[in-house]
């Protein structure tokens, strides 16, 4: 199965800092074919992205959206819009929208399956806090949030999981460390066999469970040998044109 490495900028970048990234990172990647290579800019480059993006190997993400298509619903964008755009991929449930938008499960879950109706790819991030994690909580609320949120979807292979543990994600600190490969791979591990229980065998090996939280060029290849680990989904790091790309080459 090929690797999914997806940069979520995050609120960064305007649209000439988009554009120039991407310039410059079309010319560092360009024999890649290791890696499905996906950005996820703000709502607001994603156009100026789409156009430059056109015959390359990249492909384009947002990093949210509504589940309806169309309404009133001031300052949201739906999954036509998205599409439109040149939009192939959606993160949706991101731990930063759980903490400071408040969505629950239940919505994102509804995010989920109009993602999928309208020919988009969900990237569903699940993960465990640090208060969890010492009380042993951690498969108990990984669980816990993919069920709730694979509700009624039955095209699970079009669903990418990224596992982020909150305690790894770097809000901005390039010194955060990331899970180490061995919890990193438990925690995939422990998902595949949910996926493998919650549909099969075969559809839970094709589903691509990749992880997020402080992957950087010093961690990435370690993490992205693990067996369960099928690619990353990078905040930080993806910033740089240099270091993404060399994210991006760490996966064989
Ligand atoms: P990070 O972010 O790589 O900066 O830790 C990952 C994410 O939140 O998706």
């Amino acid at each position: 199965m090929q690797k999914l490495i997806a940069a979520n900028w995050k609120m960064n970048k305007t649209i000439n800092e988009a554009v120039s990234f991407i310039s410059e990172f079309k010319k560092l990647i360009k024999d890649i074919k290791n890696a499905e290579i996906v950005i996820c800019p703000p709502f607001t480059s994603l156009q100026a992205v789409s156009k430059e993006l056109k015959n390359s190997n990249i492909k384009l993400g947002a990093q949210n959206m509504h589940f309806e298509n169309a309404g009133a619903f001031t300052g949201e964008i739906s999954p036509l819009m998205l599409k439109e755009i040149g939009c192939e991929y959606v993160i949706l449930g991101h731990s930063e929208r759980r903490e400071f938008f408040n969505e629950t499960d239940d919505l994102i879950n509804k995010k989920v399956a109009a993602a999928l109706k309208n020919g988009l790819k969900p990237i569903l991030c699940v993960g465990e806090t640090a208060e969890q994690r010492q009380h042993g909580k951690t498969e108990d609320v990984i669980e816990d949030q993919i069920i709730k949120c694979l509700k009624g979807v039955d095209k699970i292979k079009d669903v990418a999981i990224a596992y982020e543990p909150v305690w790894a994600i770097s809000r901005g600190n390039p010194n955060q460390k990331a899970a180490t490969k061995a919890d990193a791979e438990d925690a995939h591990l422990f998902i595949r066999k949910l996926l493998e229980g919650m549909y099969d065998e075969n559809a839970a090996k094709n589903t691509r469970i990749i992880y997020g939280g402080s992957m950087k060029p010093e961690n990435a290849k370690e993490l992205l040998a693990m067996p369960d680990i099928d690619g990353g989904l990078v905040g930080n790091a993806s910033l740089n044109a240099k270091s993404f790309a060399e994210i991006v080459k760490s996966a064989r």
